[in-house]
């Protein structure tokens, strides 16, 4: 009687186990030094040698389908050079030379006064094409280099690069380098969280300056895909500062009247075989709202024939296991989830918790309100959620995740470093998470991710 009640008791705690308690995904055994990151000083980074050299180079996309660029810079004393001149390096039209001239923008904050922030927006460049372009003149001109995307089409193979809350202190610029170093990526989908400028006393937005030098070395090569996060919001009313997103509306353009969007805060591109939306977790997105509007026409507005892979960017993660930030995402999430599952949304990167977070495809949609779990449940129509704030930022590493993990996270682990998404085809991506203590051909995380439009089946996590 005693042995068969034991074993009844094993019984049960074996099946409360499965069923409840221990289904969560890997906590990675790799713990990185909790050690202070400070900012690197302003004079690591100097602008470049020259009266009135333009500094701060950077590119996006400036058109719908991938034609277009924006090229801005700073002119820190004068207005002029407003122009850039470039020029295809093959092709039909090779060293032929254009000239586009910059809208210029300049912004004051607190005691602050901004250089000459240039942006030229060039359309109708040839697709999958490298082009050289050069800005300034005589001994300060500068040359710099991109490609061009190849054209909208659903089985275009393009590699993206993913990076979150980055900042300017050492560990920074090892995920950075580390980043460069990985010679793949063609594009940067960033989560938000640029500069850090608003941890320094009064904003200091000399720092938001040193960040565009920072960054220039990748930005200026490759597009980087923005997204605002909440250290963009620079609201400031102790400064008189009453205008959020100021410094980085001033400095950080981005083709939103292309996807009918009317703010840059939330806009949408189409680049090889993505469509990319991008949302702002710190703009008003309840019922009626422009953003929410927007998204809701936008979503009807996905051609998977043209764009089969659906990706989307906002910055305070939805599903998040960290104690750091901790269910901040949850209002948007409610608002907008059932519309991503509806959608098939493939992939949602996040930023602003400091670690590296990736989900199983889940959602709260369905409610089981019989079974007493009061849990996500799985859902292959979800998009997998993955949080990347790991950038290297001056506010340190979040290490303290919940504990059991729960079953909606795969793998988690409190490092820095950058992810790659190489898109194959319209059915098959292979996603990889590297940590900067490891060298490039290592891989923290990785899966082969399946599109959910034309290959919904459950991926191999772990
Ligand atoms: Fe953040």
């Amino acid at each position: 009687m005693g042995t068969a009640s034991g074993l009844l008791t094993v019984v049960l705690l074996v099946l409360l186990s499965i069923v409840g308690f221990c289904h969560g995904g890997v906590t990675s055994s790799y713990v990185r030094k909790a050690e202070a990151s400070p900012d690197l000083p302003k004079e690591a980074f100097p602008p470049p040698p020259g009266f009135n050299a333009p500094e701060q180079v950077h590119i996006t996309q400036g058109d719908s389908g991938g034609q277009g660029v924006i090229i801005s810079w700073v002119t820190p004393l004068m207005w002029h050079p407003n122009f850039v001149t470039y020029w295809a390096a093959e092709g039909n039209h090779k060293n032929y030379k254009l000239i586009a001239s910059a809208k210029i923008t300049s912004y004051k904050y607190y005691t602050y006064t901004s250089g000459y922030i240039h942006h030229a927006t060039i359309k109708g460049l040839e697709y999958d094409t490298k082009y050289f372009y050069e800005i300034g003149i005589g001994e300060c001109a500068r040359l710099f280099h991109f490609r061009t995307p190849p054209k909208v089409g659903p089985d275009v193979p393009y590699t993206f690069g993913i990076i979150g809350d980055l900042g300017q202190t050492s560990n920074s610029n090892e995920t950075l380098e580390h980043y460069i170093a990985n010679p793949t990526a063609q594009t940067m989908l960033f989560v938000g969280d640029l500069s850090y400028a608003d941890d320094h006393p009064n904003h200091d937005n000399e720092r938001w300056d040193t960040w565009g030098r920072f960054i220039e070395k990748s930005a200026a090569y490759q597009p980087w895909i923005w997204t605002a996060g909440n250290h963009e919001l620079d609201y400031a009313p102790q400064l008189k500062e009453y205008t959020p997103f100021k410094p980085y509306m001033n400095r950080y353009h981005v083709p939103y009247r292309s996807s009918q969007s009317t703010s840059p805060l939330w806009y949408s591109i189409k680049r090889a075989s993505a469509h990319i939306i991008v949302l702002s977790s710190y703009s008003a997105y309840g019922k009626y709202t422009p953003q929410y509007t927007w998204l809701q026409k936008e979503l009807t507005r996905v051609n998977r024939a043209e764009t089969p892979w659906l990706i989307v960017l906002l910055h305070s993660p939805w599903y998040n296991s960290n104690n750091y930030h901790y269910m901040e995402g949850e209002s948007m999430r409610v608002t907008f989830e059932s519309w991503f599952v509806e959608s098939k949304v493939d992939i949602v990167f996040a930023g602003h918790v400091h670690a590296y977070e990736r989900s199983e495809r889940i959602s709260n949609v369905r409610y089981n309100i019989t079974d007493g779990l009061s849990t996500p449940i799985k859902d292959q129509s979800a998009p997998i959620y993955i949080t990347i704030g790991d950038g290297g930022n001056v506010e340190g590493i979040a290490d303290s995740f919940t504990d059991p993990q729960p079953s909606y996270s795969a793998f988690r682990e409190a490092s820095f470093g950058h992810a790659i998404l190489a898109i194959k085809n319209r059915t098959h991506a292979h996603y990889t998470w590297h940590r900067n203590q490891d060298s490039n051909a290592v891989a923290a995380d990785s899966l082969w991710i399946y599109n959910r439009h034309y290959f919904p089946v459950e991926e191999l996590s772990h």
